[in-house]
Protein backbone atom coordinates (compact mmCIF):
# COMPACT_ATOMS: atom_id res chain seq x y z
CA UNK A 1 0.00 0.00 0.00
CA UNK A 2 0.88 3.36 -0.75
CA UNK A 3 1.00 5.83 1.73
CA UNK A 4 0.66 9.67 1.23
CA UNK A 5 2.42 12.17 3.65
CA UNK A 6 -0.14 14.95 3.89
CA UNK A 7 1.10 18.30 5.52
CA UNK A 8 -1.39 20.24 8.43
CA UNK A 9 -2.66 22.37 5.43
CA UNK A 10 -6.29 22.84 5.66
CA UNK A 11 -6.51 21.38 2.40
CA UNK A 12 -4.75 18.46 3.13
CA UNK A 13 -6.27 17.90 6.39
CA UNK A 14 -9.47 17.62 4.12
CA UNK A 15 -8.05 15.14 2.11
CA UNK A 16 -7.34 12.72 5.06
CA UNK A 17 -10.54 13.03 6.33
CA UNK A 18 -12.13 12.04 3.34
CA UNK A 19 -9.65 8.64 3.66
CA UNK A 20 -10.73 8.67 7.50
CA UNK A 21 -14.85 9.15 6.26
CA UNK A 22 -14.74 6.27 3.22
CA UNK A 23 -13.09 3.42 5.90
CA UNK A 24 -9.36 4.24 5.49
CA UNK A 25 -6.48 4.66 7.88
CA UNK A 26 -4.28 7.94 8.86
CA UNK A 27 -2.27 8.62 11.54
CA UNK A 28 -1.84 11.90 12.71
CA UNK A 29 -0.82 14.36 15.61
CA UNK A 30 -2.18 15.26 18.99
CA UNK A 31 -0.69 16.55 22.14
CA UNK A 32 0.37 13.24 23.34
CA UNK A 33 1.38 10.67 20.98
CA UNK A 34 0.32 10.01 17.78
CA UNK A 35 -2.77 8.74 17.22
CA UNK A 36 -3.49 5.57 14.36
CA UNK A 37 -7.30 6.64 13.13
CA UNK A 38 -10.19 5.20 11.60
CA UNK A 39 -13.78 5.71 11.90
CA UNK A 40 -14.95 5.07 15.33
CA UNK A 41 -18.28 3.66 13.90
CA UNK A 42 -17.13 1.86 11.17
CA UNK A 43 -16.10 -2.08 12.93
CA UNK A 44 -14.06 -3.12 9.16
CA UNK A 45 -12.08 0.00 10.05
CA UNK A 46 -11.34 -0.83 13.08
CA UNK A 47 -10.45 -3.84 12.26
CA UNK A 48 -7.72 -2.70 10.11
CA UNK A 49 -6.01 -0.70 12.66
CA UNK A 50 -5.74 -3.99 14.44
CA UNK A 51 -4.38 -5.68 11.43
CA UNK A 52 -1.93 -2.30 10.83
CA UNK A 53 -0.70 -2.48 14.29
CA UNK A 54 -0.56 -6.14 14.55
CA UNK A 55 -2.64 -5.29 17.89
CA UNK A 56 -4.53 -8.16 20.13
CA UNK A 57 -8.34 -7.38 19.30
CA UNK A 58 -9.25 -7.41 22.75
CA UNK A 59 -7.52 -4.11 23.02
CA UNK A 60 -10.15 -1.35 23.06
CA UNK A 61 -9.60 1.65 21.27
CA UNK A 62 -9.50 5.27 22.56
CA UNK A 63 -12.51 7.50 20.52
CA UNK A 64 -11.75 11.15 20.00
CA UNK A 65 -14.25 13.63 19.23
CA UNK A 66 -13.79 16.96 18.52
CA UNK A 67 -16.76 18.74 20.28
CA UNK A 68 -18.02 17.04 23.94
CA UNK A 69 -21.56 17.38 22.12
CA UNK A 70 -20.27 14.30 19.59
CA UNK A 71 -20.85 12.18 22.82
CA UNK A 72 -24.39 11.60 22.83
CA UNK A 73 -23.89 9.74 20.19
CA UNK A 74 -21.18 7.46 22.08
CA UNK A 75 -22.58 7.02 25.42
CA UNK A 76 -26.11 6.47 26.70
CA UNK A 77 -25.16 8.30 29.93
CA UNK A 78 -23.79 11.47 31.00
CA UNK A 79 -23.19 12.29 34.65
CA UNK A 80 -22.49 15.51 36.04
CA UNK A 81 -18.79 14.19 37.02
CA UNK A 82 -18.49 13.69 33.37
CA UNK A 83 -19.21 17.00 32.20
CA UNK A 84 -17.66 18.95 35.33
CA UNK A 85 -14.42 16.84 33.65
CA UNK A 86 -15.13 17.86 30.34
CA UNK A 87 -15.67 21.27 31.18
CA UNK A 88 -12.63 21.93 32.98
CA UNK A 89 -10.40 19.54 31.29
CA UNK A 90 -10.99 19.29 27.70
CA UNK A 91 -9.50 19.26 25.13
CA UNK A 92 -6.50 17.48 26.95
CA UNK A 93 -4.62 14.41 27.64
CA UNK A 94 -7.67 13.10 29.61
CA UNK A 95 -9.59 10.18 28.22
CA UNK A 96 -12.74 8.85 30.13
CA UNK A 97 -14.53 5.38 30.54
CA UNK A 98 -17.69 5.67 30.47
CA UNK A 99 -21.24 3.00 29.60
CA UNK A 100 -20.82 2.15 25.88
CA UNK A 101 -23.61 3.34 23.96
CA UNK A 102 -25.06 0.53 21.51
CA UNK A 103 -24.08 2.37 18.30
CA UNK A 104 -20.74 1.82 19.14
CA UNK A 105 -19.31 -1.22 17.49
CA UNK A 106 -18.11 -4.02 19.41
CA UNK A 107 -14.94 -4.06 17.69
CA UNK A 108 -13.64 -0.42 18.97
CA UNK A 109 -14.45 -1.26 22.27
CA UNK A 110 -12.74 -4.68 22.30
CA UNK A 111 -16.02 -6.39 23.10
CA UNK A 112 -16.25 -4.17 26.57
CA UNK A 113 -19.65 -2.59 27.54
CA UNK A 114 -17.62 0.73 28.08
CA UNK A 115 -15.94 2.96 25.53
CA UNK A 116 -12.97 5.45 26.17
CA UNK A 117 -13.62 8.80 24.48
CA UNK A 118 -11.05 12.02 24.85
CA UNK A 119 -10.71 15.45 23.18
CA UNK A 120 -7.33 16.18 22.17
CA UNK A 121 -5.69 19.47 22.44
CA UNK A 122 -4.60 19.56 18.98
CA UNK A 123 -5.35 21.94 16.01
CA UNK A 124 -4.88 19.40 13.58
CA UNK A 125 -6.57 16.43 15.58
CA UNK A 126 -9.54 18.04 15.71
CA UNK A 127 -9.90 19.56 12.42
CA UNK A 128 -9.53 16.16 11.19
CA UNK A 129 -12.15 14.68 13.35
CA UNK A 130 -14.71 17.34 12.58
CA UNK A 131 -13.74 17.09 9.14
CA UNK A 132 -14.41 13.68 8.68
CA UNK A 133 -17.51 13.85 10.35
CA UNK A 134 -17.16 11.05 12.53
CA UNK A 135 -15.64 9.80 15.99
CA UNK A 136 -12.04 8.53 15.02
CA UNK A 137 -10.74 5.52 16.69
CA UNK A 138 -7.07 5.74 17.66
CA UNK A 139 -4.56 3.90 19.32
CA UNK A 140 -1.38 5.40 19.50
CA UNK A 141 0.50 5.00 15.89
CA UNK A 142 3.31 2.35 16.62
CA UNK A 143 3.88 -1.32 15.69
CA UNK A 144 2.10 -3.04 18.85
CA UNK A 145 5.07 -3.39 21.55
CA UNK A 146 7.12 -0.52 20.45
CA UNK A 147 7.28 2.83 22.27
CA UNK A 148 4.96 5.05 21.23
CA UNK A 149 5.45 7.88 18.29
CA UNK A 150 6.07 11.49 19.31
CA UNK A 151 7.56 12.50 15.85
CA UNK A 152 6.19 12.24 12.59
CA UNK A 153 9.11 10.20 11.44
CA UNK A 154 8.73 7.72 14.14
CA UNK A 155 5.02 7.04 12.90
CA UNK A 156 6.20 6.64 9.33
CA UNK A 157 8.76 3.91 10.38
CA UNK A 158 6.65 1.98 12.11
CA UNK A 159 3.52 2.75 9.64
CA UNK A 160 4.60 3.30 6.18
CA UNK A 161 2.96 0.96 3.37
CA UNK A 162 0.86 0.01 6.14
CA UNK A 163 -2.03 2.91 5.89
CA UNK A 164 -3.23 5.39 3.41
CA UNK A 165 -2.07 8.44 5.05
CA UNK A 166 0.05 10.47 7.47
CA UNK A 167 -0.25 14.06 8.39
CA UNK A 168 3.22 15.38 9.26
CA UNK A 169 2.37 17.55 11.86
CA UNK A 170 4.78 18.75 15.01
CA UNK A 171 6.26 16.64 17.84
CA UNK A 172 3.91 16.07 21.02
CA UNK A 173 3.81 18.42 23.23
CA UNK A 174 3.00 16.11 26.05
CA UNK A 175 4.88 12.71 25.17
CA UNK A 176 3.60 10.52 26.95
CA UNK A 177 -0.21 9.11 26.50
CA UNK A 178 -3.27 10.53 28.13
CA UNK A 179 -4.65 9.68 31.84
CA UNK A 180 -7.48 6.75 31.07
CA UNK A 181 -10.34 7.53 34.16
CA UNK A 182 -12.67 5.17 34.84
CA UNK A 183 -15.86 6.93 35.11
CA UNK A 184 -18.68 4.47 35.30
CA UNK A 185 -18.46 4.27 39.26
CA UNK A 186 -19.29 6.39 41.92
CA UNK A 187 -15.48 6.74 42.02
CA UNK A 188 -13.71 7.51 39.95
CA UNK A 189 -10.37 5.45 38.86
CA UNK A 190 -7.33 5.79 36.97
CA UNK A 191 -6.69 2.90 34.73
CA UNK A 192 -3.45 4.54 33.12
CA UNK A 193 -1.34 7.16 34.93
CA UNK A 194 -0.59 10.87 32.31
CA UNK A 195 0.13 14.22 32.93
CA UNK A 196 -3.34 14.90 33.85
CA UNK A 197 -2.58 13.73 38.06
CA UNK A 198 -5.51 12.30 40.22
CA UNK A 199 -4.80 15.37 42.31
CA UNK A 200 -6.04 17.53 39.23
CA UNK A 201 -9.09 15.19 38.71
CA UNK A 202 -9.81 15.65 42.75
CA UNK A 203 -9.97 19.14 42.06
CA UNK A 204 -12.24 19.20 40.02
CA UNK A 205 -14.78 16.59 40.88
CA UNK A 206 -14.57 17.60 44.78
CA UNK A 207 -14.01 13.61 45.73
CA UNK A 208 -11.34 11.18 46.30
CA UNK A 209 -9.87 9.26 43.12
CA UNK A 210 -8.03 6.05 43.04
CA UNK A 211 -6.03 3.84 41.32
CA UNK A 212 -6.30 0.53 39.72
CA UNK A 213 -4.14 -1.54 42.02
CA UNK A 214 -2.93 -3.37 38.51
CA UNK A 215 -0.79 -0.41 38.39
CA UNK A 216 1.47 -1.53 41.27
CA UNK A 217 1.93 -5.09 40.46
CA UNK A 218 4.34 -6.70 37.52
CA UNK A 219 2.76 -8.60 34.49
CA UNK A 220 3.82 -11.89 35.82
CA UNK A 221 2.75 -11.24 39.73
CA UNK A 222 -0.65 -13.27 41.67
CA UNK A 223 -3.28 -11.60 41.11
CA UNK A 224 -2.16 -9.06 37.76
CA UNK A 225 -5.76 -8.33 36.42
CA UNK A 226 -5.39 -4.63 35.05
CA UNK A 227 -9.14 -3.27 34.20
CA UNK A 228 -7.51 -1.34 31.18
CA UNK A 229 -6.73 -4.17 28.87
CA UNK A 230 -3.79 -2.32 27.07
CA UNK A 231 -1.56 -2.89 30.07
CA UNK A 232 -1.25 -6.12 30.52
CA UNK A 233 0.69 -6.49 26.86
CA UNK A 234 4.32 -6.15 26.20
CA UNK A 235 4.40 -2.13 25.76
CA UNK A 236 6.72 0.37 24.96
CA UNK A 237 10.30 -1.73 24.24
CA UNK A 238 13.15 -0.60 22.56
CA UNK A 239 14.93 -3.25 20.17
CA UNK A 240 17.99 -2.90 22.73
CA UNK A 241 18.12 -4.17 26.00
CA UNK A 242 17.12 -1.88 28.74
CA UNK A 243 17.85 -2.01 32.47
CA UNK A 244 16.81 0.60 34.91
CA UNK A 245 18.96 1.94 38.03
CA UNK A 246 16.93 2.86 41.25
CA UNK A 247 18.14 4.71 44.24
CA UNK A 248 19.23 7.43 45.48
CA UNK A 249 20.82 9.84 42.57
CA UNK A 250 24.62 10.09 43.33
CA UNK A 251 24.52 5.86 44.15
CA UNK A 252 22.11 5.97 40.67
CA UNK A 253 24.73 7.66 38.72
CA UNK A 254 27.97 5.73 39.83
CA UNK A 255 26.27 2.24 39.04
CA UNK A 256 25.24 3.74 35.43
CA UNK A 257 28.74 4.31 34.86
CA UNK A 258 29.78 1.18 36.36
CA UNK A 259 27.61 -0.86 34.27
CA UNK A 260 28.58 1.07 30.84
CA UNK A 261 31.86 0.73 31.86
CA UNK A 262 31.57 -2.89 31.95
CA UNK A 263 29.49 -3.49 29.18
CA UNK A 264 31.38 -1.77 26.83
CA UNK A 265 34.59 -3.24 27.87
CA UNK A 266 32.67 -6.25 26.42
CA UNK A 267 32.32 -4.61 23.21
CA UNK A 268 28.75 -3.61 23.77
CA UNK A 269 26.82 -0.09 22.50
CA UNK A 270 25.30 1.63 25.75
CA UNK A 271 23.17 4.69 25.48
CA UNK A 272 22.51 5.72 28.85
CA UNK A 273 18.79 8.17 29.84
CA UNK A 274 19.07 10.14 32.46
CA UNK A 275 16.78 12.76 33.05
CA UNK A 276 16.91 15.94 35.71
CA UNK A 277 16.52 15.46 38.92
CA UNK A 278 12.63 16.78 38.75
CA UNK A 279 12.58 17.38 34.97
CA UNK A 280 9.71 15.22 34.87
CA UNK A 281 7.70 16.89 31.80
CA UNK A 282 11.05 16.85 30.23
CA UNK A 283 10.94 13.18 31.13
CA UNK A 284 7.57 12.72 29.47
CA UNK A 285 8.51 14.41 26.21
CA UNK A 286 11.81 12.73 26.08
CA UNK A 287 11.13 9.31 26.86
CA UNK A 288 9.65 7.94 24.44
CA UNK A 289 12.01 9.19 21.21
CA UNK A 290 15.35 8.72 23.32
CA UNK A 291 14.67 5.05 23.09
CA UNK A 292 13.83 4.87 19.19
CA UNK A 293 16.83 7.22 19.13
CA UNK A 294 18.67 4.49 20.98
CA UNK A 295 17.62 1.69 18.65
CA UNK A 296 18.27 3.56 15.05
CA UNK A 297 21.97 4.25 16.92
CA UNK A 298 22.34 0.59 17.32
CA UNK A 299 22.44 0.33 21.22
CA UNK A 300 22.74 -3.14 22.22
CA UNK A 301 21.99 -1.65 26.06
CA UNK A 302 20.00 1.00 27.30
CA UNK A 303 20.68 2.21 31.14
CA UNK A 304 17.77 4.82 32.99
CA UNK A 305 17.98 6.13 35.97
CA UNK A 306 14.81 5.99 37.64
CA UNK A 307 12.39 8.96 38.59
CA UNK A 308 10.92 9.69 41.68
CA UNK A 309 7.46 7.62 41.90
CA UNK A 310 6.42 9.82 44.72
CA UNK A 311 5.63 12.96 42.13
CA UNK A 312 2.75 12.61 39.92
CA UNK A 313 4.31 13.11 36.31
CA UNK A 314 7.38 11.02 37.65
CA UNK A 315 5.02 7.81 38.24
CA UNK A 316 3.18 7.92 35.23
CA UNK A 317 6.67 8.30 33.53
CA UNK A 318 8.19 5.23 35.18
CA UNK A 319 4.78 3.61 34.40
CA UNK A 320 5.99 3.15 30.83
CA UNK A 321 10.11 3.16 31.54
CA UNK A 322 9.77 -0.10 33.78
CA UNK A 323 7.58 -1.76 30.89
CA UNK A 324 9.95 -0.41 28.16
CA UNK A 325 12.92 -2.67 30.33
CA UNK A 326 10.59 -5.97 30.87
CA UNK A 327 10.79 -4.85 34.50
CA UNK A 328 14.53 -5.63 34.63
CA UNK A 329 15.21 -3.38 37.63
CA UNK A 330 18.41 -3.11 39.78
CA UNK A 331 18.24 -0.96 43.19
CA UNK A 332 21.45 0.97 44.60
O1 LIG B 1 -2.91 9.81 24.45
C1 LIG B 1 -3.55 8.82 24.06
O2 LIG B 1 -4.43 8.32 24.76
C2 LIG B 1 -3.21 8.26 22.68
C3 LIG B 1 -3.58 9.32 21.64
C4 LIG B 1 -3.47 8.79 20.23
O3 LIG B 1 -4.86 9.81 21.89
N1 LIG B 1 -3.89 7.02 22.45
C5 LIG B 1 -3.54 5.87 23.09
O4 LIG B 1 -4.25 4.78 22.69
O5 LIG B 1 -2.66 5.80 23.90
P1 LIG B 1 -3.81 3.29 23.00
O6 LIG B 1 -4.74 2.45 22.22
O7 LIG B 1 -2.37 3.10 22.72
O8 LIG B 1 -4.12 3.10 24.52
C6 LIG B 1 -5.46 3.06 24.96
C7 LIG B 1 -5.55 2.51 26.37
C8 LIG B 1 -5.25 1.05 26.39
O9 LIG B 1 -4.49 0.73 27.54
C9 LIG B 1 -6.64 0.44 26.45
O10 LIG B 1 -6.66 -0.83 27.02
C10 LIG B 1 -7.39 1.47 27.29
O11 LIG B 1 -6.86 2.70 26.86
N2 LIG B 1 -8.83 1.42 27.04
C11 LIG B 1 -9.50 1.75 25.91
N3 LIG B 1 -10.81 1.54 26.04
C12 LIG B 1 -11.01 1.07 27.29
C13 LIG B 1 -12.16 0.67 28.03
N4 LIG B 1 -13.37 0.69 27.51
N5 LIG B 1 -11.97 0.25 29.31
C14 LIG B 1 -10.72 0.23 29.86
N6 LIG B 1 -9.61 0.60 29.21
C15 LIG B 1 -9.74 1.02 27.94
MG1 LIG C 1 -0.41 2.36 22.68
Amino acid sequence: MKTVIYSTTSKDIEKAAEIISRGGLVAFPTETVYGLGADAMNSKAVADVYKAKGRPSDNPMIVHVSDSSDLDKLTGSITNDMKRLMDELWPGPLTMVVPKGESVPMRTTGGLDTVAVRMPANEVALKLIAMSGCPIAAPSANLSGKPSPTRADDVIADMDGRIQGIIRGEDCKVGIESTVVDMTGETPVILRPGIITAQKIEAVLGKKVIYDSALFKKAEDEGFKPRSPGMKYKHYAPEADMVIVSGQRTNVESEIERIREDKEREGLKVGVILFEENGFDEAAHDLFADLRDMDKAGVDLIIAGALDTDDQWGFAVMNRMVRSAGYNIVKV
